[in-house]
């Protein structure tokens, strides 16, 4: 296993469109395994492919207090959306940065797993809103995108600043 490195927004990659994984192999499970181990380092709820730079539909989310219910989504769907939650977000890719994004409050997800079992799986509250903010990252969409272009202007600057600092 292995601890990856995280792209920072405002990086490029980040903006890549992931392709459907096709081959359930130790490759993809490596993937899972390593993507989980960054997650938990960071630490973070949810943590996309896209940003550690494979650009492939994966993503692992874990919102328990323990730590240790680690949800897999290869080629996630979402088959149904429900209501609307403005939970605030964060990203890794985005760090210190706080911001609500419109999402829908339920959802429904088809996708398989790393050993290419469908499931269908029924999310709510925080974690409905992790798997949305991920599956965006599949499609190259940072939540930030998604406030005003002045909001993010200053948001870019902010970033700019701390990598300044820790330079
Ligand atoms: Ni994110």
């Amino acid at each position: 296993m292995a601890i990856l490195n995280i792209l920072r927004y405002p990086d490029l990659r980040l903006h890549k469109v992931a392709q459907p994984v096709t081959v359930f192999d130790a490759t993809l499970r490596t993937l899972v395994q390593d993507l989980t181990e960054t997650m938990y380092a960071a630490p973070g709820v949810g943590l996309a492919a896209t940003q550690v730079d494979v650009h492939k539909e994966v993503i692992v989310v874990d919102v328990s207090d323990r730590r240790d219910s680690p949800v897999v989504l290869v080629n996630p769907e979402i088959v149904e959306a429900f209501g609307v939650s403005d939970i605030e977000e964060g990203c890794l890719s985005v760090p210190g940065i706080y911001e609500a994004v419109e999402r829908a409050e339920r959802v429904r997800i088809r996708a398989f797993d790393q050993f290419g079992k469908s499931f269908t799986l029924e999310a709510q509250g925080l974690l409905a809103v992790c798997i949305q903010h991920e599956m965006d990252h599949l499609k190259g969409k940072v939540f930030v995108e998604y406030l005003s272009p002045l909001k993010q202007q200053r948001i870019r600057a902010k970033l700019a600043k701390q990598l300044r600092k820790s330079a």
